[in-house]
């Protein structure tokens, strides 16, 4: 099943290399993911297209307005005959913190809606109106949205079907079965006196496919047991 991604931005722009190369370019091409790249400031009433404002009670930053941000998103349902978008997704350092498990349920959705926020935060009222899930990328304040939404963008592409050759099937990438992923060489066999691993010269692929899983859980093990005791 394809995906079709609307992304809400007031910087479409920094989107554009993003999505013309790598696996999102292939997912595209392949008709399995479309996105659609929609300038809330094309949705502003103010004739300098303007979109933020002070916040009320004062403090710094600016706030976004919210009629641009549903003027877009009414857009967006007039476009695809729908009432109201079943998913659409906020990213803030308040929302839960993303994972590979939350990836592949989005990965099954038929169309996701995705709201950048810049400068402070959006107006608290699209969010309790409109927002059906906020997640965060990590503990760490970000200018926008922007750099969270592709993230989120290109781990849900190398997920669709046929996106990926069979070469590097995401069957083996860290945090499929809740671990991290196992050390990978390639020629030359010596390297400033490092030498590859015998067991993966040896032809013999249950062998080999049991030294990655030991080196799987050791390496889990030692960077992040937090996942290992999840599993
Ligand atoms: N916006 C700013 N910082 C963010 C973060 N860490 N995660 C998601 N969205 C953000």
């Amino acid at each position: 099943m394809s995906i079709i991604i609307n992304v809400l931005t007031l910087f479409p722009a920094i989107f554009y290399n993003f999505l013309s190369e790598s696996i999102p370019a292939i997912a595209q091409s392949k008709g399995e993911m479309q996105l659609n790249l929609i300038d809330i400031r094309d949705f502003s009433n103010d004739k300098n297209r303007q979109v933020d404002d002070y916040p009320y009670g004062g403090g710094p930053g600016m706030v976004i307005k919210p009629e641009p941000i549903a003027e877009a998103l009414k857009f967006i349902n007039n476009k695809t005959q729908q009432e109201q978008q079943d998913q659409i997704v906020y990213f803030t350092p308040q929302g839960r913190l993303l994972n590979q498990n939350i990836i592949k349920e989005y990965s099954h959705n038929s169309e996701i809606t995705l709201i950048c926020g810049h400068y402070k935060e959006i107006d608290q009222r699209i969010r309790d109106r409109y927002v059906t899930d906020e997640i965060s990328i990590g503990d760490y304040v970000l200018s926008g949205g922007e750099l969270p939404a592709m993230i989120f963008i290109d781990a849900i592409s190398r997920l669709l079907d046929g996106v990926l050759s069979d070469s590097d099937s995401a069957k083996t990438d860290s945090h499929e079965n809740s671990l991290l992923g196992c050390p990978h060489y390639t020629r030359p066999y010596e390297f400033e006196n490092m030498t590859v691993p015998e067991v993966l010269i040896s032809g013999n692929h249950k062998n080999i496919n049991k030294w990655r899983n030991k080196k799987a859980i050791e390496l889990t093990k030692k960077i992040r047991p937090d996942i290992l005791e999840k599993k």
